[in-house]
């Protein structure tokens, strides 16, 4: 078998690139899309799991960035800049020092995990923390890169979200056809976007048969498109997704509408047991913005919105490495044993 050679050189008729754009990649993508028992008994369907957290840096970024990045290079760009709740921050950070590039990232004071921070910190970004949240950060970068010498690499950049479709190309590649129904979390929006774009391009060229129902999910403190009206304190435990204002706000309408599809909210609780049942049940730890889509699921299944039968894949966004607080909050300090067999035997329930 031949090594994954990352988005680009795996899709490159399908990206924007010629033969002599210099390439940055890490390897990202071909992701394992792990066939999830548990939720497939829950919904009575077949459920699979996209698992981004096993790029490069441990989020789907790494999709959007090695395009971002690579173009930036090949414009002769020396800086790169972007808004971030934490794992753009850290993919910019991480591709930008590979291509040789300065990054700058602006964080909402205090609201990033800490994996993610120190990611950006190892990997050398300048780092400004703004007193304000993502969409204020995401105004602050947007007019420096219009009026400095720096360039944007959020999702609003395109290339970015060319990157994020080949996520779409590897699940129809690898089952055979579109699924009936794609669930993901929603923040900024691109992700989103940007899997309707590679369902939809796929299917114009027949390499599948039609594309799925898009389903997203918000979380409930941080839901705009759910309320139709910008939300502007968003709060949630998850991080990622705590914003107030996506840039890909029409995109994501659309992507809805086109498919046949909904955008719904579900609260922190139905993700922390989203989470915990990832985790626990299915093997896959991942950060509580990446359970929002599994949390929806589990939310559409009680309400009668899935019917038997159908092929569903959730993307489950980032690692849950990035943000382990959520796991040892709450449960139980492991026991201290002495080193003796009989003593451990006891404490583990096996004597
Ligand atoms: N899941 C994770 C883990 C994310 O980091 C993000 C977005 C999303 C879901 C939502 O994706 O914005 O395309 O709708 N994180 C951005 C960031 C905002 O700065 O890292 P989206």
């Amino acid at each position: 078998a031949h090594q994954w050679r990352g988005i680009i050189e795996e899709y490159r008729e399908r990206l924007p690139v010629s033969e002599t754009t210099p390439v940055v990649t890490l390897g990202e993508g071909g992701t394992p899309l792990v066939r999830a028992e548990v939720l497939s008994e829950l919904t009575g369907c077949e459920v699979h799991l996209k698992v981004e957290g096993a790029n490069p840096t441990g989020s789907f970024k790494d999709r959007g960035m090695t395009m971002a990045i690579t173009r930036a290079k090949e414009e002769g760009a020396k800086a790169v800049i972007c808004a971030s709740t934490g794992n753009t921050s850290a993919s910019a950070a991480a591709y930008a020092g590979k291509a040789g590039m300065v990054s700058a990232v602006l964080i909402p004071q205090g609201k990033i995990a800490m994996g993610k921070l120190g990611q950006a910190l190892v990997h050398g970004a300048k780092i400004l923390q703004v007193d304000g949240n993502f969409d204020d950060c995401l105004v602050l970068a947007r007019g420096l890169s219009e009026n400095y010498p720096v360039a944007l690499v959020n999702s609003v950049n395109p290339v970015r979200i060319e990157g994020q479709k080949t996520a779409a190309f590897e699940i129809v590649d690898r089952l055979g056809d579109a699924p009936d129904i794609h669930v993901l979390p929603v923040g900024n929006a691109g992700n989103i976007t940007a899997y309707w774009k590679g369902y939809g391009e796929y299917a114009a060229d027949g390499l599948a048969t039609h594309a799925p129902r898009m389903w997203g999910f918000q979380a409930s403190g941080s839901a705009p498109i759910v309320r139709g009206e910008v939300v502007k304190d968003p709060s949630t435990i998850a991080t990622a997704i705590r914003i107030g204002n996506p840039a890909s706000w029409g995109f994501a309408e659309a992507a809805r509408d086109e498919s046949g599809g909904f955008i719904d909210e579900v609260t922190d609780r139905q993700i922390l047991r989203a989470y915990k049942l990832l985790a626990a049940r299915e093997g896959v730890f991942v950060e509580p913005a990446s359970a929002a889509s599994v949390a929806g699921l589990l939310k559409a299944t009680e309400e009668g919105k899935v019917d038997k039968g159908q092929r569903i894949v959730c993307t489950v966004t980032g690692n849950g490495l990035k943000d382990p607080d959520w796991a040892v909050a709450g449960a139980p300090q492991p026991v201290t044993v002495p080193v003796d067999a009989a003593a451990a035997a006891e404490r583990l329930g096996l004597a």
